[in-house]
């Protein structure tokens, strides 16, 4: 008998949760749409109580998205719920998620409380929650290290409450595949109502198990798997839903266990979160890294020339990547771009497509291969609120025996502005230029640059941290020139600080 799997997918919340991952609002909505058309069961949007920004998300998220259920996490707080059932006001269908510690390190080092009190709040928290929303997920945080039989009284309650989802968090990663499948097992068997709730995964990757505990999980009887695109998350990340959608199919003649994912949209979708929430995916990531379906022993090619199966336990066009696809150059037209970018995830409006079509013709010029990775930045630039302060001029000279020196012109809100200065290099005399021009107290306090892919026609993405007023703003810049990439992140973090 074959059974479903729910897909929860909590990349715009505990992925969010990242430094250096924030999306803006717009951006938050792109994702969610592109969860929903990837086919997810459930978007997490946010924890509304944590910042206006986290709520308003929420709110939008709930308008943009038709199908899949818009769930609000709180703490087993009556505010929390309170403010997550208003934020849930457009949703379509609504889930708020409620919980709190039930391992003995949260209840009497983080709570500092009793079993007995935590099982009554959960519960009062599950029935005030209940007032306002119907599909009820209760977390027991850190359930990985909450002894079963005592979890297992706390999910009878909230099960009793009204709970529909119970959520069993292995929140520290510490929990080993088989333990963690034994205690999904354990509630099956010594929770006399399970049966009226879904139990479901959510596993942190601080040992690298996250996969490995919820696949463990599902085996032994959870029905909703708590994932995000490319496994990012707190820490290490969380459990990643491409490895786990693909473990699932790969495995379907031992397990039948379906998903509603489209896999095939997979790639597109991974490209798009890693490029909105600048984190690059690991060359070997299991299922979406660069290196994933990428041959290059003589033997294993032979092999794979032979028969694709000899080395290779999925199609890669199963998960949306398209081998055949066509190769971009300085030649390619529109309708090329334009399906590239489709497959990779994003749908531009007309001009926006005319904007990235004028940069990748650009960058054509200077660079011979185009990968997906360059084409997903330029249209995630292209889709960047509009900035206030614009990079309009910048001129460096800088050599050996020479004093670096920059020229830099800005445009602030449709005015000109000009500075030159020295630096003790040309990404120091620029930047000097620039703040001589914005006139703020701005420390830069961490400055990091990457190729995307490699050679020296590469494009080179920048990271910059600054803090201003005891507050600290993340940039992003990218460009084949590495000093124009480095003034652009600066000026994406500058920027920032206008709008908040
Ligand atoms: O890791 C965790 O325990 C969580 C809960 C809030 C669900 O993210
Ligand atoms: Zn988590």
């Amino acid at each position: 008998m074959n059974d479903r799997l729910y897909i929860f997918d909590t990349t715009l919340r505990d992925g969010e949760q990242v430094p250096g991952c924030q999306l803006n609002k717009v951006e938050k909505i792109e994702v969610a749409k592109a969860l929903q058309e990837l086919g997810v069961d459930v978007i997490e949007a946010g924890f509304p109580i944590s910042s206006p920004g986290d709520f308003e998300s929420v709110v939008e998220i709930s308008k943009a998205v038709t199908w899949p259920t818009i769930c609000a996490l709180t703490r087993a707080v009556q505010k929390d719920i309170d403010v997550a059932a208003e934020s849930l006001k457009y949703a379509k269908k609504k889930r708020i998620h409620t919980g709190i510690g039930t391992s003995n390190f949260h209840i009497y080092h983080k709570l500092n409380s009793n079993p007995e009190a935590i099982i009554e709040r959960s519960v009062e928290a599950v029935k005030y929650a209940k007032k306002y929303v119907e599909d009820i997920e209760f977390y027991a945080e850190d359930a990985g290290r909450t002894e079963n039989e005592y979890l297992a009284r706390v999910i009878e309650a909230v099960i009793k409450a009204g709970a529909t989802v119970v959520n069993i968090p292995d929140t520290t990663g510490y929990t080993l595949p088989n333990d963690f499948g034994a205690k999904i097992k354990y509630l099956t068997e010594n929770v006399s109502n399970i049966h009226k709730a879904i139990i479901s995964t959510h596993c942190h990757n601080d040992l690298g198990m996250a996969t490995a505990n919820t696949i463990s999980g599902i085996i032994n009887g959870a029905r909703q798997a708590e994932v995000t695109i490319n496994g990012i998350g707190e820490r290490a990340g969380n459990t990643s839903l491409e490895e786990v959608v693909m473990t699932l199919k790969t495995h379907y003649n031992a397990l039948q266990i379906e998903t509603g994912i489209n896999t095939k949209k997979i790639y597109g979708t991974s490209r798009l979160v890693s490029t909105l929430m600048n984190m690059p995916v690991q060359p070997n990531k299991a299922v979406v890294g660069r290196n994933a379906f990428a041959h290059s022993s003589g033997i294993h090619q032979d092999g794979v020339l032979k028969n694709r199966e000899n080395y290779e336990i999925m199609d890669p066009s199963d998960v949306g990547i398209d081998e055949s696809a066509i190769l971009l150059t300085a030649r390619s037209g529109r309708a090329a771009l334009k399906h590239r970018l489709e497959l990779l995830g994003f749908e531009l409006s007309k001009e926006k497509l005319d904007e990235v079509y004028e940069e990748f013709l650009n960058l054509a010029d200077k660079k011979k291969d185009i990968r997906d990775d360059d084409i997903a930045l330029l249209a995630g630039d292209a889709t960047r609120q509009e900035r206030r302060i614009k990079l309009d001029f910048l001129q460096v000279v800088t050599g050996k025996s020479l004093i670096p020196m920059a020229t830099v012109r800005l445009d602030i809100a449709g005015e000109k502005f000009d500075a030159t200065s020295a630096g003790n290099g040309p990404v120091d005399a620029a930047i000097k230029a620039v703040k001589q021009i914005i006139n703020r107290q701005v420390t830069i306090e961490e400055f990091l640059v990457q190729a995307i892919t490699r050679g020296s026609d590469d494009v080179g993405k920048v990271h910059m941290q600054i803090d201003y007023d005891n507050k600290y703003f993340h940039g992003f810049g990218t460009n084949t020139d590495i000093i124009i990439a480095s003034v652009e992140a600066f000026l994406d973090a500058i920027n920032k600080i206008q709008v908040k």
